[in-house]
C-alpha cells in the first residue's frame, strides 16, 4: 500500500492520504507509518470505516492493547451512574482511569460518547477531558498512543486539540530548562486533590474524587521526559495530573507550573482538529497535551477509542555534545529503540552512556523527502 503524507503546517500534526486502516499492512507499509507516527505525532487519516475490531487489530501494530475487558458485575450497575462510577482492574489494582464499562463488540475497543439509553444506561464513556492532559500520566506505565476514530460528530464543536510539549519545552529559556531537568512532580487522578479545580467540583465530583484518592497511590513522573524512540525531551506536566514539582519550595513549584502552562497556552504550539464523520486520529501520548473543545449538549459525539499501553517514562539526561539529545543536536531525529527505563528512571549523564546506541542508530528519518510539504512513502 502505498501512501502520501500532508504535513499540516502545525506543529507534529499530518494527514496521511491513500490509506487504508481496515486492511492488513505488510511489514513494509506499516513501517512507513509507524516514521509518519514518529515524525508527526498526530497522524489523521480521512474517511475510514472500520470495525472496532479492525481498530484494534490497527492499534496492534503499534504495541499492546490496554484492554478493557472488564464486563460489569450483573447486578448494582442498573444506572448510568453506577456503571460510570466503578472502577476497572489494571496491573492488577483498581484504578478510575477509565470506568468500567464494556464494549459488547469488542473488550478492547471502549466507545467515547455522551449518549444514554432510554433505561439510562450509558452507551459509552463520558470523556470530560476538557483541561489539557496526557493520558494516564497518574499511572506508572502512562499510555503511548491513542487512537479515536470518529463514528458520530456533533454539529458544531468538540474539537480536539494537542499541544506539542517538545516545542514547549525548546522554548524554555535555558535556565528555566535547567531549573526543570532532573525533577519530579506528583501527578494524581482526583481533582479534588488540584488546586486548579477548586471551586469547580461539584459536591458529589470532589466526594468522587476523594473516594478515589484514597484508592490510587500518588505517582512520581520526569517533568522533562525523553521521548523512549525519538530521543527527544519534552515536557510531562498537564494542568489536569500534575499537582506539584518535588524538592522546590510548593510557591515555586506553583510558579514553575504556572509559567510553563502559560506558555503552552500560545498557540504556535498547537494543532486543533475539527472532525469530520469518520476521521481516525492517532496521537503520540508521550510528547504532546492534548484536551477536548466544548459542543452543544443536546448533541450527539461518538468515537471508537483504542490505547496502545506505554512504559515507564524516563529522563536521560541534558545534552552533553554530539550524539546527545537537547540543544544543538536536531530535535526530531529519530535515534533508534532505548533500553527500557527502570522504575521511576531519572537517568543523567550522555545519551550514549545510558542508551548505548545513539551513534550507532541509522536516522530512520533520513531518507525522507518533503517537497511541497509532502512525504510520499511506499
Ligand atoms: C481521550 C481524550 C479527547 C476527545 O480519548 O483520551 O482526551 O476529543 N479524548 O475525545
Ligand atoms: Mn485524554
Amino acid at each position: 500500500m502505498s501512501f502520501i503524507i500532508n504535513s499540516l503546517g502545525s506543529p507534529g500534526a499530518a494527514e496521511i492520504a491513500g490509506l487504508d486502516c481496515s486492511q492488513p499492512f505488510d511489514e513494509q507499509t506499516f513501517r512507513a507509518v509507524k516514521q509518519a507516527f514518529l515524525a508527526y505525532p498526530v497522524l489523521i487519516v480521512r474517511d475510514q470505516i472500520l470495525s472496532a475490531a479492525s481498530l484494534a487489530d490497527f492499534g496492534r501494530r503499534f504495541g499492546k492493547l490496554e484492554s478493557y475487558g472488564v464486563r460489569p458485575a450483573a447486578s448494582g450497575n442498573g444506572t448510568a451512574k453506577r456503571q460510570l462510577a466503578a472502577l476497572r482492574q489494571v496491573n492488577e489494582r483498581e484504578t478510575p482511569d477509565q470506568m468500567l464499562y464494556f464494549n459488547p463488540d469488542h473488550s478492547d475497543v471502549p466507545i467515547l460518547s455522551n449518549e444514554i439509553r432510554h433505561d439510562l444506561s450509558a452507551i459509552g464513556i463520558v470523556d470530560n477531558a476538557e483541561m489539557w492532559h496526557s493520558d494516564a500520566s497518574h499511572r506508572a506505565e502512562p499510555c503511548q498512543a491513542i487512537i479515536l476514530h470518529a463514528t458520530r460528530n456533533p454539529s458544531s464543536g468538540g474539537d480536539t486539540e494537542f499541544c506539542d510539549m517538545r516545542a514547549v519545552y525548546d522554548a524554555l529559556a535555558p535556565d528555566l530548562k535547567a531549573e526543570l531537568a532532573g525533577r519530579t512532580a506528583t501527578h494524581h487522578w482526583s481533582k479534588s486533590r488540584n488546586a486548579r479545580f477548586a471551586g469547580l467540583l461539584d459536591p458529589a465530583a470532589w466526594e468522587e474524587g476523594e473516594r478515589i484518592a484514597g484508592l490510587v497511590p500518588e505517582m512520581h513522573q520526569p517533568v522533562v521526559r525523553t521521548h523512549p524512540e525519538a530521543g527527544t525531551p519534552s515536557l510531562f506536566v498537564s494542568p489536569r495530573f500534575t499537582l506539584r514539582i518535588e524538592g522546590i519550595p510548593p510557591a515555586r513549584s506553583d510558579a514553575l507550573l504556572n509559567e510553563v502552562f502559560a506558555l503552552a497556552e500560545a498557540p504556535r504550539f498547537h494543532y486543533r482538529h475539527q472532525w469530520r464523520e469518520n476521521d481516525l486520529v492517532i496521537w503520540d501520548n508521550r510528547c504532546l497535551n492534548h484536551r477536548v473543545r466544548s459542543y452543544p449538549s443536546h448533541d450527539i459525539r461518538r468515537r471508537l477509542r483504542v490505547t496502545i499501553a506505554g512504559d515507564r517514562p524516563f529522563y536521560l539526561g541534558p545534552p552533553t555534545g554530539r550524539g546527545t539529545i537537547g540543544e544543538g543536536t536536531p530535535s526530531r531525529k529519530v535515534l533508534g529503540k532505548y533500553p527500557p527505563a527502570e522504575p521511576g528512571a531519572l537517568r543523567s549523564g550522555p545519551l550514549e552512556a545510558a542508551a548505548g546506541v545513539a551513534d550507532a542508530a541509522p536516522n530512520s528519518l533520513g531518507h525522507l523527502k518533503v517537497a511541497d510539504q509532502r512525504h510520499r512513502f511506499i
